[in-house]
């Protein structure tokens, strides 16, 4: 029997109500009615102190006894058939257990992997790569969009390598077009951006029995990992153990086993002892993953009242030998009509992979510098244009926070006014995700001294997982959240979901809240049963137990948990969704200030302000956290970050973390992050993700202030100095 509740969504000044239908042991969502004590408050990492101490072990830092360590052998060659390979020197090398072959036809890059050895230590396993004789027959190849392009090319893999053709068409565009008061055109360019977490890609693995296996894996999916070698290894699920109590940082390209980890739990497998094989800094460049380029040529129209008309969008880039170079734009200002056409162009580069919002940083580089330039043209203030155009009621209440906070009414007019050398300029731009969530279970466990354990078995991938688990379950027992001890990574407890899509905070909350009421109802029951005072009667708050018209007051939480029958209650939960909430997905909009030296190019970026919803606020510090990094990964985008190719040898130029340059502390601005609070609805919890969101607007931002400073349009990433001055020197 379910009841039917009102919820109060959304946000102060935007509130509406929707009904909802609540399973019996199910809590209401949380709305703008509940009042919180713990959610949305700002509680420490609860592996904060571990992690800078040094005590939290990451893959990377998993060291058993008998352990080999494996090293990775990468193609000579962008191109090539792979004749034979001699690995009988390497075995015959001291400290060498075993050899693996990962490819032995053909390659379609530099720096593929092409064989894994596993030695007594890395510095024999680095010797031993060095003997494998591989004998490459090198075949043409293409590192450039233009060069892959040709008809006469040669193929990366099968068939040709521009595909992905789709196109999308809505409304009538041409006619809009032609009736627009203005239409602007222009080609907007992002450059490849490879993976560089800090913790590169690996596996620990230990075989525990013939046919039982531990790995230790730096991954964004546990069972995905565990799933994938159970089938490669041809073994069961449940005999596969996989442990990532601490990952260190996965941006979309650590989903699910890679070959060379199967290859590692082989050799472990071969010669009855662990193996360690972590990818080293070059091969997480050039292998494991990357962002596709772009180039979007767009034409859009406005009429002079602020309307937008009709966009017509043609992208494509390079995605090396996987992927797609989809390029996310037409989605956040409403267009009355589009057409979009876009390809993927292969050529003999590691694989393209899901990186942090993928499609949309690139997107929104293009769409919100053409809306910017369309404001220009019909000579309307930038902001209003886009509020004129924007229908999503947190956006549009989120502008006006945003805007307040850079000082937007400040800003240079007209755009590159003045003639100092330096010039100041304010931008902006705005994004969309999603990340409403995906099935998970949770696991709460309250012991007869008070302490209290919530189990998933999902991964943290610096999100800060485990505070978040303890406020919420913290946030339904009454109790301070230093009381939760969280416990994740380990694929023995409760089912939890890749992280990816920004869907673990909207995935695993509302199963840990819906776990903690269970649990809370069931001590509820033995305390009712054991003072002989209705259920119903039974209060948590403020870590103390409160009984109505009790003489003798409230009791301590610890006091109340010894009067449960058994030494524990344990309660599980499957996350609900709810068909009726606010609103689909997440807004955000970002405000930057940058300063350009107009004599060397040089764009430093003074201030972002990054306002961002995520449905409810759940830690505030984790919050503040995600939108301060996504916003220096979108830094790193506009200005530093970029693969090169050389197009005469086909290898990475830059496969280190020296020369694929990345901000450092001084490069960075002041980031004001600021949460925006909304009540969701659409789970337990009113959670949504934020992991992506906040990286997106960030270029597009910077390159509109950087506008306002110069009068000129950058129009191509990174905004290098040559290029700023290219841009500088070159028409408007
Ligand atoms: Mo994300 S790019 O789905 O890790």
């Amino acid at each position: 029997m379910g009841r039917d509740v009102e919820l109060r969504l959304g946000f102060p000044g935007h509130e509406v109500l929707r009904r909802a239908e609540i399973e019996d042991g199910d809590p209401v969502p949380w709305d703008l009615s509940s009042r919180h004590a713990v959610l949305g408050t700002r509680v420490p990492r609860q592996e904060g102190a571990d992690k800078v101490t040094g005590r939290a072990k990451f893959t990377f830092d998993v060291n058993l006894p008998g352990m080999l360590h494996g090293r990775l052998l990468g193609s000579a060659h962008p191109a090539a058939r792979i004749a034979g390979i001699d690995t009988s020197a390497a075995e015959r090398a001291p400290g060498v257990r075993a050899v693996e072959i990962l490819e032995d036809s053909e390659v379609h890059f530099a720096g593929q992997p092409v064989a894994a050895v596993a030695a007594d230590t890395e510095e024999q396993a680095e010797d031993a790569i060095r003997l494998i004789v591989v004998e490459y027959r090198p075949r043409p190849f293409v590192v450039t969009l233009e060069d892959a392009s040709k008809a006469d090319a040669p193929p990366v893999t099968r068939g040709s390598n521009v595909r992905d053709e789709r196109d999308q068409e809505r409304g009538d565009v041409d006619a809009l077009l032609a009736s627009s008061d203005a239409v602007v055109e222009a080609t907007y360019e992002t450059q490849v951006q490879t993976h560089v977490p800090l913790e590169p890609h690996g596996i620990v693995a230990r075989w525990d029995t013939a046919d039982h296996l531990t790995v230790w894996c730096s991954t964004q999916g546990t069972f995905l990992v565990r799933d994938n070698l159970a089938r490669a290894l041809g073994i069961r699920h449940e005999n596969v153990r996989v442990i990532a109590e601490h990952v260190g940082g996965g941006f979309g390209s650590k989903f699910g086993a890679k070959p060379f980890e199967v290859a590692a739990c082989r050799m472990a497998q071969r010669t009855g002892r662990p193996v360690k094989l972590m990818a080293d800094r070059k091969t997480e460049h050039v292998a494991m993953g990357n962002r596709p380029s772009s180039v979007q040529h767009m034409k859009a129209g406005a009429m002079k009242d602020g309307r937008l008309t009709a966009v017509i969008l043609r992208t494509s880039g390079v995605v090396g030998i996987a992927g797609n170079a989809r390029c996310a734009n037409p989605i956040i200002y409403d267009f009355q009509a589009f057409r979009k056409s876009e390809s993927s162009v292969q050529i003999h580069a590691g694989p393209s992979a899901a990186q942090r919002a993928p499609g949309h940083p690139q997107g929104v580089f293009a769409l919100d510098q053409m809306v910017d330039e369309l404001a220009c043209a019909i000579e309307m203030d930038p902001l209003e244009f886009r509020k004129r155009n924007d229908r999503d009621p947190v956006r549009l209440a989120e502008y006006e926070i945003g805007a307040k906070e850079i000082g937007w009414g400040g800003r240079r007019k007209p755009a590159g006014a003045g003639s100092e050398r330096v010039k100041t300029g304010i931008g902006m731009a705005s994004a969309q995700w999603g990340g409403m969530g995906r099935v998970a279970e949770a696991m709460v466990v309250v012991h007869k001294d008070g302490g209290i354990e919530v189990f998933n078995g999902a991964q943290d991938i610096g999100t800060g997982t485990r505070s978040a688990m303890a406020v919420v379950a913290a946030e339904e027992l009454g109790l301070p959240p230093e009381r939760v001890l969280a416990r994740i990574g380990i694929t023995d407890w409760p089912d939890g979901p890749p992280s990816g899509g920004s869907n673990t905070a909207a995935s695993v909350l509302p199963a840990v809240r819906e776990a903690a009421f269970r649990a809370r109802r069931e001590l509820a029951g033995e305390i009712a049963r054991e003072l002989g005072v209705p259920e119903g009667d039974v209060g948590f708050e403020g870590g103390k137990v409160a009984i109505q018209n009790w003489a003798k007051g409230p009791i301590e939480w610890a006091d109340a948990c010894r009067l449960m029958s058994g030494e524990r209650i344990t309660a599980t939960a499957r996350r609900r969704d709810y068909d009726a909430g606010f609103k689909q997905g997440v807004a955000g909009c970002q405000f930057a200030e940058v300063e350009v030296d107009t004599w060397t190019g040089v764009v430093r970026v003074r201030k972002v302000v990054a306002v961002q919803d995520c449905g409810h606020v759940v830690n505030r510090a984790t919050v503040e956290s995600q939108i301060q990094g996504g916003v220096i990964q979108g830094i790193a985008f506009a200005l530093f970050e970029d693969r090169i190719l050389d197009r005469s040898t086909g290898h990475q130029l830059n496969p280190n973390m020296e020369t694929y340059k990345l901000p450092g502390t001084l490069d960075l601005p002041e980031i004001v992050a600021i949460p925006f609070d909304v009540a969701n609805g659409y789970n337990s919890a009113s959670v949504v993700g934020l992991g992506e969101p906040p990286v997106i607007p960030t270029p597009a931002a910077i390159a509109n202030a950087v506008f306002n400073a110069t009068g000129k349009r950058v129009r191509r990433l990174p905004m290098t100095p040559d290029t700023v001055l290219a841009a500088l020197e070159g028409e408007r």
